[in-house]
C-alpha cells in the first residue's frame, strides 16, 4: 500500500458527515496516517451545500459517519446519492457512536448494499467508540480510555489495509429491521426544530451557532437566535453554544454540553487504571467485549510487525 518513488502519487478520498466534529477528529487522524504514507489525501466534509466531488480519481475512498439511531445520519445519504461510484472502487468505512451496541451493527447496511450493486470494492469496516453527544456526558477517564482504543483501532484499519484484509463489522436481520424502526432522525430533526429555543439570558449574540450549522438552519436576527426546520439533529449548535443557551426540545433532557480537547487527549500514553473492566457492568458493559477484542487484534498485528 506504500505509495513508492516514481510512482505518481497515491490519492485517497475522505468523504464524512460531522456533527459534533468527532468525526471529523477522526478523519484527521486517517488523514495524518496516509499522508505519512506519501498519499495524497483530500477530505469532503458533507453540508448541504457541499459539492459532489469527482470519486474515480482516488485509489481510495473513506467514508466516515456518526451513528444516529443507528444508521448513518440522512445528511450522510443526500450526499451520497450525488456520487457517481465507479464499478472497483475501493472503498472503507470508519464510523463512530457513543457505545458499542449489536444494533449500531446495521448503520452501514444500506451503504454495503449500494456499493455492492455497482461493483465496488470493499476494503473493510471499523467502529470507532467516540464520547457520546447526546443522552450523558462521558467521564473524563472514560474518555481517555477510547482514544486508547481508538489508537490501536487506527494501527489494525491502516495495518488491514496493507495486507488486503477486509473486516466486516456484521449485522444480522434482527438488527436491520430494528434499525429502520429506530431511524429516529429520519423525520425527527424536522418536528424536533419547532422546539429549539435559546435562553436569551444567557445568549451573547456570538453568532457561533449560525456560523456553523451544517445545514444554514440557524439565523442570528434583529430579534435573537432563530431556527428554520432543515435540522438533522447534529447537535452542533447546542453541544459547542459557549452559554449552554439552547434547549434541543423533546431531547432536552439527552443535551450534551461539553469541550473535550481530542488532540490533547490523543497525545497521551495509555491510562495506568482503565475505567472500563472487566467487571463493568450495565451501560458500560458492551465496552468490555468491544475493547477486548481490539487489545486482541492489537497484539495480534503488533506481534506480526516487531
Ligand atoms: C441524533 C443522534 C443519534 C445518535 N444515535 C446514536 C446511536 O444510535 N448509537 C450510538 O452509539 N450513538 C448515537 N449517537 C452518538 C453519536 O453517534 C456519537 O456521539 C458520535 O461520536 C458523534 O459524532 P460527531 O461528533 O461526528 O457528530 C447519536 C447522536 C445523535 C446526535
Ligand atoms: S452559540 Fe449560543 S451564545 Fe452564541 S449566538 Fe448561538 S445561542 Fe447565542
Ligand atoms: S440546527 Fe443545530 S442540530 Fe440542527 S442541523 Fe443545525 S447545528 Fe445541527
Amino acid at each position: 500500500m506504500q505509495a513508492e518513488k516514481g510512482d505518481k502519487q497515491r490519492k485517497v478520498l475522505l468523504v464524512y458527515y460531522t456533527g459534533t466534529y468527532n468525526t471529523r477528529f477522526l478523519t484527521d487522524r486517517i488523514k495524518e496516517r496516509f499522508e505519512k504514507m506519501n498519499y495524497a489525501v483530500d477530505r469532503v466534509e458533507i453540508t448541504s451545500s457541499t459539492p459532489a466531488v469527482r470519486v474515480e480519481d482516488y485509489d481510495y475512498v473513506g467514508f466516515g459517519y456518526p451513528i444516529y439511531g443507528f444508521n448513518a445520519p440522512r445528511p450522510f445519504w443526500r450526499y451520497f446519492k450525488k456520487l457517481c461510484i465507479p464499478r472497483g472502487q475501493k472503498f472503507f468505512i470508519y464510523k463512530d457512536s457513543g457505545e458499542t451496541l449489536a444494533l449500531n451493527n446495521a448503520s452501514s447496511r444500506k451503504l454495503l448494499r449500494r456499493m455492492n450493486r455497482v461493483g465496488a470494492t470493499f476494503c473493510g469496516e471499523y467502529h470507532f467508540v467516540m464520547p457520546y453527544n447526546i443522552h450523558f456526558a462521558f467521564d473524563e477517564k472514560f474518555i481517555r480510555q477510547i482514544v486508547q482504543e481508538d489508537k490501536k483501532l487506527l494501527d489494525i484499519l491502516f495495518y488491514n489495509l496493507s495486507h488486503g484484509v477486509a473486516p466486516e463489522v456484521k449485522s444480522n436481520v434482527f438488527y436491520d429491521i430494528a434499525a429502520v424502526f429506530v431511524g429516529i432522525q429520519a423525520i425527527g430533526g424536522a418536528i424536533n426544530s419547532f422546539f429549539y429555543k435559546v435562553d436569551s439570558k444567557k445568549c451573547t449574540r456570538c453568532g457561533l451557532c449560525a456560523k456553523n450549522c451544517p445545514n444554514g438552519n440557524v439565523h442570528l436576527t434583529d430579534n435573537g437566535v432563530k431556527f428554520s426546520h432543515a435540522c438533522d439533529m447534529c447537535m452542533r449548535c447546542s453541544f459547542h453554544c459557549p452559554q449552554k443557551a439552547i434547549k434541543i426540545g423533546f431531547l432536552e433532557g439527552w443535551r450534551v454540553n461539553r469541550y473535550y480537547d481530542l488532540s490533547e487527549i490523543w497525545r497521551e500514553d495509555a491510562l495506568a487504571e482503565p475505567y472500563i473492566t472487566e467487571k463493568s457492568r450495565g451501560f458500560y458493559k458492551c465496552f468490555v467485549k468491544t475493547f477486548r477484542e481490539i487489545d486482541l487484534r492489537h497484539e495480534k498485528i503488533s506481534s506480526l510487525t516487531e
